[in-house]
This record gives structure tokens, C-alpha cells and sequence, in this order.
């Protein structure tokens, strides 16, 4: 069907339904989108939208189907409507941007069905795109287990090779790279899924505050048709729920731009405000670790001659933390579990016993003094039950020592079974062991479980192996950031990551919240230049991601030695802030290069970060965006003949004074990039 037509019939069904009066609209503030409600012959509810008139999702569906209660979908009768409008501005603890405004139109729809249940069905309209939700509340007391979402995407209008996607239910999670391909390949993918029509508008679904629910994936059904599918429990039951309940904000963004993508609030400003009593003690700041020498096989979590977490390195890490800007050290293989094959060491870690080699009191007391903050790692190896089990003890542990921050990991439960997709070994009601998937209700919960114990010891949380950020980090703040990206790891005992895969993740996985990508390494030839193992980036590059690739504990991930030898490129990392009082998203285009500013809280200090794929270009900056004043720029760029393939280490530093008049032209590498720092004169 044409366009045309395809509108033309969209009106006809709306016509129809506004003459029974049961079809009604939502606009955003500045009109420009609008989601149109209603109803069928089957009466069943249905909806669309549209942005500067342009039809972006045609006719797309509505309702739930449980296995053990009559389904929500048919013979829906509206009830009533109720309009609202917001216009504030909330302040984030920490966070790309200090103040953000929540300006949208709401429009609550109760409907009933023929046994009388209520659901209301509430929808927000923001300018930069819509979420809605079911809120299940009347005649759902006992138990209602759902079999399916009937929520559907009917996408219209994309552009063909215009549509970025992850593949869902791999063994890996959401550590592979984007897939760009036209929607008709798409299969089934995670969510963020980015894609652009033909008349340019960049689309991003994806959902907000996932409690208590099952996490969902997007289903291709076929004629642009793109099916919601609820991840689904050990059993094959979708999520369960004893009592009313609400299903997570689902959500599109809407812009006319890639960069208006980044630079949208939407999934934060659907989650619920702060519910912690106090944030000061949750710190953002940059970190180096007891890590990447185990990732390139220089040293090991477990015990033996290599020990990577020995008390003697902790401390000859904490000493060049302090010496140098750096706020924090992560600490891996501190515990009892490492030795032999860990990724099967899930059942016998131990979350509050250091190893021989590890005097707790001691590193911790000199990190005091250094005044170092640690992140110690509880790696659970998937096996979720002897994690919940030790929880308490684990955070306990922790508080007892003052640390204040916590990386968690979920690498995949094998011991024995086959390593396929399906992880977390849990027994069921009759003690057998059974599997969950990392996106189901039953995961989800038990993330959130750790989020709010840790936040009841103070210690903030970095995950890794993580389900998808949705958005918490507003209610719970001490949920700083995780991993859930192919990240940079993947450089160190992969095929690796190739150039442009940092230039989609900002506007796919990086929309749904930050990300510990772990950039800032400047050996990328760390097996010498013959080896394969590298990284596919020039070294102004890894400067740059830490301004691109937005975490609140940003790390350095290199080791002392590689730093020492570029004490001046390593100037950019010593000064760089990690909280921000405002982001901008100066340009990009998805998959090709992309430049974002953000200036630090408290100081007035910026920081500008640009990076291209594998093509070199040149990058006209305008700095315009800056406030009054001059500024002192120091600019890290490719230098002579510097590419990722034969050349990655030349790095550029100039000097200049700028303010909001000036313009400079940068040249980026194949591979390449710039990091700038703007400090007040
Ligand atoms: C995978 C994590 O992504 C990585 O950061 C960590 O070092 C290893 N698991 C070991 O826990
Ligand atoms: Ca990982």
C-alpha cells in the first residue's frame, strides 16, 4: 500500500471509531507528535502515532493474554478519560545533565471489560517521543500469570539498511555487535532498536522502569509488523504477578535528528523520583583496576605466580590512583572462588572471604588514607542462588570496610550443562535445577533486590552481565552504571571490535542509560604489532570514548607502565570530569562518527569527545555552545599520518584559547577521534 492509502485507510478506521466516540488523541506539548487510541469491531483497543504528520507507527495492537485468567483484550469498553499536563524541572544527583525537564501531556484511560476488571491505560506524550503502560487494578487480587503482550510496533515508513539491532536470547546477552540491515531481517532483537525513516525521522524503542516484570524483545511478525515478546521464565510463562500490578512504560523516542536521540530524557523522566534518603555518599569519578591485566593474560584471578589481587599491587595501584586524579581502584580476584576454571566456580565463591594473598584491612585502610575509593567485584558466575544467599553477608562485608562501591558480575552458569543461552541456575519448587534467562521477571528481580540491599549498606553498583538499564538509576541512584555492551574486554581475547562499533552504540544501547564500556587504553597494540589481538582505534580515540561513552565511574583501563610512558596524553584523563551539569550532543550520524560536549559540574570546565568509523574525516567545531568567556583548550588529536591500522599511537596536543565565537577544523583518523579539555580562564 502506498503511503497514501495506507493513511487514508488509518483515518477511516479512526473515523469510524470517533463515531462511537471511543477514539481519542494525546499530542506532546509542541503538537508535533500525536498517538491516537481506538477500538475495533472486536472491540479491542489499538494505537498509532504520528510526528509532523508523517505516520510513524500505523495501526499497532493492545492487551495482555494470561494463561490462568481470561484474557485483557477483547470486548474493552472505555470508560473514561483523564487529561493532565507536567511542566517541571527535577534535579539528578548525578548525571549528564544536572536539571531535567519533564514537560509532557498524559491522557488515562480506564477500561473495563465484561467481568468488570479495570485496567487503566495511561500514555505520556513528551516532545521527544511517547511512553505508555497498563496499570492492572481492578479484579486482578490473586494470581495472574501472563502468556503473552499483544503490544505491537507496526512500523511504518522505515527506511530501507536504516534499522540498528541486537540479536536476542544468545549466550552472550548484550555483548555483540549491532546488526544494520533493512526491517524486514530484523528477527528477534533487545531492545534499544533504533531505526530512521525514509524522511529521516530516528526512532528508538525501548522501555522504562522494568520492575517486577519480565524484560521484553522485539519480535519480527512479518509485513513491518514488530511483535513485543515477553522474555519468558524457566516454565515458559511470561510474568507473574499476585495482586494488581503495572507493566514497565513503554517507550518510543521520536526525533528529528540522530543527535536529538542522545539528547532525549524520555526513559528517565518515566521512572519513578529518587527513593533514597540520601545520595551524597554516591560518588561518580574515574577508575583504573586489577583487571586488565587479566583480560590480555598478563596476570590471573586466580592464585599462582601471576596473582593479579595481591596486597602488594593494591597498594602500588592505589599509590599511582592518588598521585594522578584518579578517583577509584576496581579489584578483581580479591576472593575466595578464583582458583581453577571460574566461569564454573559459580557454587563455591566466597563474597566475604579474601584469599591468602589479599589482606583486606590492610588495602583498605591505606586506600583511606590515599584517600582512593575502592570497587571491590563480586563476581556470581550466574549461579544467583549462592549469590542471595551470601547477599547480606556480602554488602555487609563491604560496609564494614567503608568501601562504597560494588561491580557485580553474571558470566554464564556452565558446571556441567551445555553453555547455551539459557543461565542462572535456580531450583524450583521440587529442588530441581532450573534455568532462567537473564531478561526474565524472575532476574530482574533479583537485580533489583541487590540494588536496594546495597543501597541500604551505601554501596553503589556497577553490573556487569546486567539486564538492560531502563531507567532506575532515578530511583535508585546508587544503580550508577553496568555494562551490557559488547565492550572493550571483547578487544582483549576476541575477534574485537571494529571501528564503527562506538559510533552506534550512543545512539542504540547508550540511549537506555550508561554504559562501563572501559575505554582509555593506549597500548592497542598489546601483543606487539603483529598479533591480531588489538584495538581497532587510534589512541586519540580512547581519550575520546571516555567523553562519548557516558558512565558515572569512567575508566581508565590501561596499566600504570602504559600511562607513565604518555604522561602528556595522559593529562586529558588526569583532568577529566565524570559529572556533568550539562551534555550536548553537538552532531552525528549512526554508525559514522559522532561529537558530544559536556561541561562539569561545580567547575565550568568542558570536555568535548569526537569520534569517526573506520573512515577518516574532518570535523568543522563550532563553539558556540559555550557560555561567556574565555576558555583554555587543550586539543588530543591524530596525529601525522595516524590511522587505526598501521599507526594508532600518534596523538597531537595543542594549545589555544577559545570562547563561544570560535571555530577549528579537526582532522579524525580512519579509527581516529579528538578529546578536548576547556578550562576557564
Ligand atoms: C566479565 C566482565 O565483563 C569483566 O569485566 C570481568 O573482568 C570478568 N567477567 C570476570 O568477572
Ligand atoms: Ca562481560
Amino acid at each position: 500500500m502506498t503511503n497514501l492509502l495506507r493513511n487514508f485507510a488509518i483515518l477511516m478506521v479512526i473515523m469510524s471509531c470517533s463515531a462511537n466516540n471511543n477514539s481519542f488523541d494525546i499530542t506532546s506539548p509542541d503538537e508535533r507528535i500525536k498517538l491516537s487510541i481506538f477500538q475495533d469491531n472486536k472491540n479491542s483497543l489499538h494505537y498509532l502515532i504520528s510526528f509532523n504528520n508523517e505516520i510513524i507507527l500505523d495501526a499497532s495492537n493492545l492487551g495482555i493474554e494470561f494463561t490462568n485468567i481470561p484474557d485483557f483484550k477483547n470486548n474493552l469498553k472505555i470508560v473514561s478519560i483523564k487529561r493532565n499536563s507536567n511542566d517541571y524541572t527535577w534535579e539528578q544527583p548525578w548525571g549528564e545533565n544536572r536539571f531535567i525537564n519533564d514537560i509532557h501531556n498524559e491522557l488515562a484511560i480506564l477500561v473495563k471489560d465484561k467481568l468488570n476488571r479495570e485496567v487503566i491505560f495511561r500514555i505520556k506524550a513528551f516532545n521527544d517521543g511517547i511512553g505508555f503502560r497498563y496499570e492492572f487494578n481492578k479484579g486482578f487480587d490473586g494470581k495472574s500469570v501472563i502468556e503473552n503482550e499483544l503490544t505491537s510496533f507496526n512500523i511504518a515508513n522505515a527506511k530501507d539498511d536504516s534499522v540498528w539491532w541486537l540479536e536476542a536470547y544468545k549466550k552472550d546477552r548484550y555483548e555483540y555487535r549491532y546488526n544494520q540491515s533493512s526491517l524486514s531481517e530484523v528477527s528477534v532483537s533487545h531492545t534499544p532498536l533504533t531505526y530512521i525513516t525514509s524522511n529521516g525521522t530516528h526512532i528508538s524503542l525501548h522501555e522504562a522502569a522494568l520492575l517486577d516484570y519480565s524484560s521484553y524483545v522485539i519480535r519480527n511478525g512479518g509485513t513491518n509488523n514488530l511483535e513485543l515478546e515477553l522474555v519468558p521464565a524457566y516454565d515458559g510463562t511470561k510474568s507473574t504477578h499476585y495482586g494488581n500490578f503495572i507493566t514497565p512504560w513503554r517507550t518510543i523516542q521520536i526525533s528529528d535528528t540522530a543527535k536529538g536521540l542522545i539528547d532525549s530524557s524520555l526513559i528517565l523522566n518515566l521512572n519513578e523520583p529518587n527513593k533514597l534518603e540520601n545520595t551524597d555518599w554516591i560518588k561518580t569519578g574515574k577508575y583504573m583496576g586489577i583487571w586488565w591485566g587479566m583480560h590480555i593474560g598478563e596476570n590471573t584471578w586466580s592464585t599462582g605466580p601471576n596473582l593479579g589481587a595481591s596486597t602488594a599491587e593494591a597498594i602500588r595501584y592505589i599509590d599511582f590512583i592518588a598521585e594522578n586524579n584518579i578517583d577509584g581502584l576496581l579489584i578483581e580476584g580479591w576472593n575466595i572462588g578464583w582458583d581453577g576454571n571460574w566461569i564454573e566456580n559459580g557454587p563455591i565463591f566466597k563474597f566475604n572471604k579474601p584469599q591468602p594473598f589479599f589482606d583486606m584491612d590492610k588495602v583498605s585502610s591505606h586506600a583511606k588514607k590515599m584517600g582512593v575509593s575502592l570497587i571491590m567485584h563480586n563476581e556470581t558466575s550466574g549461579h544467583v542462588p549462592n549469590y542471595e544467599l551470601q547477599m547480606d553477608d556480602a554488602y555487609d562485608y563491604l560496609e564494614k570496610h567503608g568501601i562504597h562501591h560494588l561491580k557485580t558480575g553474571y558470566v554464564g552458569f556452565s558446571n556441567g550443562y551445555p553453555f547455551n543461552s539459557i543461565e542462572k541456575a535456580r531450583p524450583n519448587e521440587s529442588g530441581d535445577l532450573v534455568y532462567e534467562w537473564n531478561h526474565g521477571q524472575r532476574m530482574i528481580n533479583h537485580y533489583t533486590k541487590s540494588i536496594i540491599e546495597s543501597a541500604k549498606r551505601k554501596i553503589a553498583l556497577n553490573v556487569h552481565e546486567p539486564i538492560k538499564p531502563t531507567g532506575l538509576r532515578r530511583t535508585y541512584p546508587n544503580m550508577m552504571t553496568r555494562e551490557g555492551v559488547r565492550g572493550q574486554e571483547y578487544n582483549a581475547w576476541s575477534d574485537g571490535n571494529d571501528p564503527q562499533h562506538t559510533t552506534i552504540l550512543p545512539f542504540t544501547r547508550m540511549l537506555a542509560g550508561p554504559l562501563d564500556f572501559t575505554p582509555g587504553v593506549f597500548d592497542v597494540w598489546f601483543k606487539g604489532e603483529d598479533d591480531s589481538s588489538r584495538i581497532r582505534t587510534t589512541v586519540a580515540k580512547q581519550l575520546a570514548l571516555m567523553v562519548v561513552l557516558y558512565s558515572p565511574l569512567q575508566m581508565a583501563a590501561d596499566l600504570p607502565r602504559n600511562y607513565l610512558k604518555r604522561m602528556d596524553v595522559f593529562k586529558f584523563i588526569k583532568d577529566l570530569g565524570t559529572d556533568w551539569e550539562k551534555s550536548i550532543t553537538l552532531d552525528g550520524k549512526i554508525g559514522d562518527y559522532i561529537v558530544i560536549a559536556r561541561e562539569e559540574k561545580h567547575t565550568g570546565s568542558w570536555f568535548i569527545g569526537g569520534i569517526t568509523d573506520e573512515n577518516q574525516r574532518s570535523y568543522d567545531l563550532d563553539f558556540s555552545f559555550l557560555p561567556e568567556g574565555n576558555f583554555q583548550a587543550t586539543i588530543y588529536s591524530d596525529g601525522d599520518n595516524a590511522n587505526w591500522e598501521y599507526n594508532p599511537f600518534p596523538v597531537n596536543i595543542s594549545g589555544q584559547s577559545v570562547n563561544s565565537n570560535s571555530k577549528i577544523t579537526i582532522d579524525m583518523a580512519s579509527g581516529g577521534g579528538f578529546a578536548i579539555s576547556l578550562i576557564k580562564e
